[in-house]
């Protein structure tokens, strides 16, 4: 997945910049990311870290030999950076996987989870360029709040949208 991405800009979610390094396509590296991405990671005590929950996408239904196509990292709260640029959640699909509803599909299921988490109002935020993005939070019930910089703001009220039968 690592490779299928060409490097780390667009891997959005997966949390990789807080390694100590690019994460590599190796067992050993393939380990230092999945012990960086513990089920869910604490924050720092500064705020500059909040405790988040990071997903590997799975194509299938979760069976150790799906294919993985992306990542998603859920942020549990808002510190002032995300409240204005980066919201609560982002996501990465690797390129052969794109177009495929994968996206849609992932943020739909992580804002069943924002309940739990006791977030009522969940904040999405992409670039002003970034089409796949908007269309993404767009079809998730995203109500456009404002635009900051070169990014549009949108927040989802979970409660709102449909539960899946
Ligand atoms: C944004 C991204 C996650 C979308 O992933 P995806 O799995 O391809 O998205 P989906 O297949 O669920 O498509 C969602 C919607 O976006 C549309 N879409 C997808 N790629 C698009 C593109 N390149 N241009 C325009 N629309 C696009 C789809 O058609 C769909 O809308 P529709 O149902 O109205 O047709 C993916 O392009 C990506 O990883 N980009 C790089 C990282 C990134 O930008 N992350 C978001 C940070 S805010």
């Amino acid at each position: 997945m690592i490779e299928d991405f060409g490097g780390t800009e667009e891997m959005h979610g997966s949390g990789h910049w807080f390694l100590d390094r690019d994460p590599v396509p190796t067992q050993e590296g393939c380990a230092a990311f999945v012990a960086m991405t513990e089920e869910t990671a604490p924050g720092s005590a500064d705020g500059t870290k909040v405790p988040s929950t990071y997903y590997w996408l799975a194509a299938g239904d979760g069976a150790l030999d799906d294919e993985l196509v992306g990542f998603l990292n859920f942020r549990h709260t808002l510190n002032d950076f995300l409240l204005d640029q980066g919201g609560h959640i982002g996501y990465g699909v690797r390129p052969a996987a794109r177009r495929r509803g994968h996206a849609s599909e992932a943020l739909r299921l992580a804002l069943l989870d924002a309940p739990g988490l006791g977030i009522d109002r969940v904040l999405v935020t992409c670039d002003l360029d970034n089409d796949a993005s908007r269309r993404t939070i767009e079809l998730n019930g995203g109500v456009l709040d404002d635009i900051r910089g070169d990014r549009r703001r949108y927040w989802i009220s979970p409660t709102r949208l449909k539960r899946p039968c």
